[in-house]
């Protein structure tokens, strides 16, 4: 806590990704800044970092990583000729892992802020009338008032709940529950194929669980271009997800340590036991006591807070961004960019940010990763396209490492040739469409991605060769397939 400066240039609500970038490039710029969390830990800690680090896609990933191993070591490592026998897991010891690489990144955000002389408060925060904040510390609880030029909220979101599903934490559990299991579930059961829900599956049944998705929806990841979700469906359930679409959950009840989940899809209602089930139905702005009545915020029907294009609230000198508003999705790396973005604006200095080029990654294995327009949405508003695909087990590389699934595929403008929508799925896909991203950011066309030198042996060279594919060019791939 402050002992006496109560008085900032900027006050950021919230650490998560877009909290933390906002906060460090306010300080950069040379505002006295202080942020507040209310994060802790298991042992009552404070951390940095929100939910995209403790009990997100950081954390996720973490276990994900883990799982692959135990997944390699069991099932794939014959293939090279190595053989490892008595394998076992420990899983007090794999979520121990997790929290320490979490603890670790934390810190370093601490140190960071404490480099940049920014007040880290850990506390409650509510906004209040007149750019001041009521700041209620998680430790003490004597509330105090601070006052600032500028307030930037940015608390971020957290899990819906679903009535039909009482969250409990140990037979029903949400997706921050879902990171921390002690022991592997025989078979568990998830609501929602959405990215969380899907992200999670994919960790538990690497592990070996029996795991079975249930979504509401018909359309399989309906936000992707459609070929990438039908080869994203084949091969997820050829892994042994049981994914079953156009099931929505009525009701689950915990009897006999287990769970009774009933559903109805098109043939009728059904019931499973599980161990247990996670419930990943979608996330929400925290935005129910972010601000007091009386500072009258302006939010939407479904919690999310309204702002203009510069991300300003209604009130003077107050910001939202990240998972607060409806400016895109949810997305860490949006939240950081919307942050910078603030930080400048209050600075005076204005960076727009490209939404069309933002990209999106599914953390599964393999991993899914697109930028710009789906092939269907072009198609919807008549767009003339170039579509060239390269499926993965035509590399080298992607063959010598044994992760020969999935493709790459460019769409590009007919009559341009400007490249518009690139889709990944397939192996290290967050890491392969950068080079998307940048390219589309500097408006190129597919055949600047064709005369461009990719390294060999590598999985660049699918994107290479997608690009090559556009013109029927391909070296490694014969035309028309
Ligand atoms: P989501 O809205 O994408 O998916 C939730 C799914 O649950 C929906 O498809 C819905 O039809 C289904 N559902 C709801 N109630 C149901 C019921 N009773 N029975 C069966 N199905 C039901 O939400 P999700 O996956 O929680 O993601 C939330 C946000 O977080 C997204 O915007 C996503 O972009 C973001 N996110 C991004 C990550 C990343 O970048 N890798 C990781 C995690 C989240």
């Amino acid at each position: 806590m402050p002992t006496k400066q109560t008085y900032y240039d900027v006050i950021v609500i919230g650490a998560g990704p877009a909290g933390y970038a906002s906060a460090i490039r306010c300080a950069q710029l040379g505002f006295k800044t202080a942020c507040i969390d209310s994060w802790r830990n298991k042992q009552g800690q404070s951390r940095l970092g929100g939910s995209h680090l403790n009990a997100g896609c950081v954390a996720s990933m973490t276990l994900l990583e883990s799982a692959k191993i135990y997944h390699l070591l069991n099932h794939e490592i014959k293939n090279h000729g190595i053989h490892a026998e008595n394998i076992s897991m420990d899983m007090p010891q794999i979520i121990k892992r997790k929290d320490k690489i979490i603890d670790a990144i934390s810190q370093k955000m601490a140190d960071l802020f404490a480099h940049h002389k920014i007040d880290h408060i850990h506390a409650n925060a509510s906004l209040l009338n007149g750019r001041q904040v009521s700041v209620m510390p998680v430790a003490t609880s004597t509330p105090s008032i601070l006052d600032a030029q500028h307030i930037i909220l940015a608390a971020g979101s957290s899990p819906i709940k679903l009535a039909c599903a009482q969250i409990d934490n140990e037979f029903i559990i949400d997706s921050v529950a879902a990171l921390n299991l002690d022991a592997l579930p025989k078979k568990l059961a998830v609501i929602g194929a959405g990215i969380v829900g899907l992200e999670l599956a994919s960790i538990w049944n690497r592990f070996g669980a029996e795991t079975i998705l249930l979504e509401a929806q018909e359309n399989f990841l309906s936000v992707l271009d459609q070929q990438i979700s039908r080869e994203a469906y084949r091969i997820y359930t050829q892994q042994g997800l049981d994914l079953r679409l156009g099931a929505r959950v009525v009701s689950a009840k915990k009897s006999n340590k287990k769970v009774t989940v009933n559903y109805q899809d098109q043939d009728g209602n059904h019931t499973l036991r599980v161990d247990k089930l996670i419930v990943a139905s979608g996330r929400k702005p925290n935005s129910e006591t972010l601000a007091a009545p009386e500072a009258n915020l302006l939010l939407d029907e479904n919690g999310y807070v309204h702002v203009d294009e510069n991300f300003r609230t209604n009130l003077p000198g107050v910001y939202a961004i990240g998972d607060l508003t409806l400016l895109g999705p949810m997305l860490a790396h949006k939240g950081i960019e919307e942050g910078v973005f603030v930080a400048e604006h209050i600075a005076g200095v204005h960076s727009p940010i490209n939404y069309n080029n933002l990209p999106s990654v599914i953390y599964t294995e393999p991993e899914i990763a697109w930028v710009g327009q789906t092939e269907q949405a072009l198609h919807a508003i008549g767009e003339a396209i170039n579509i060239g695909i390269f499926p993965l087990h035509a590399t080298a590389r992607a063959q010598a490492m044994g992760k020969a699934e999935g493709m790459v595929k460019i769409i590009s403008q007919a009559e341009s040739d400007m490249i518009l929508g690139v889709h990944i799925i397939g192996t290290q896909a967050s890491e392969l469409i950068t080079e998307a991203v940048l390219a589309m950011e500097f408006s190129a066309s597919s055949e600047d991605l064709a005369r461009t030198i990719h390294a060999r042996p590598t999985l660049s060279e699918a994107v290479h060769d997608a690009a090559l594919a556009l013109k029927e060019r391909a070296l490694n791939l014969p035309p028309g397939k």
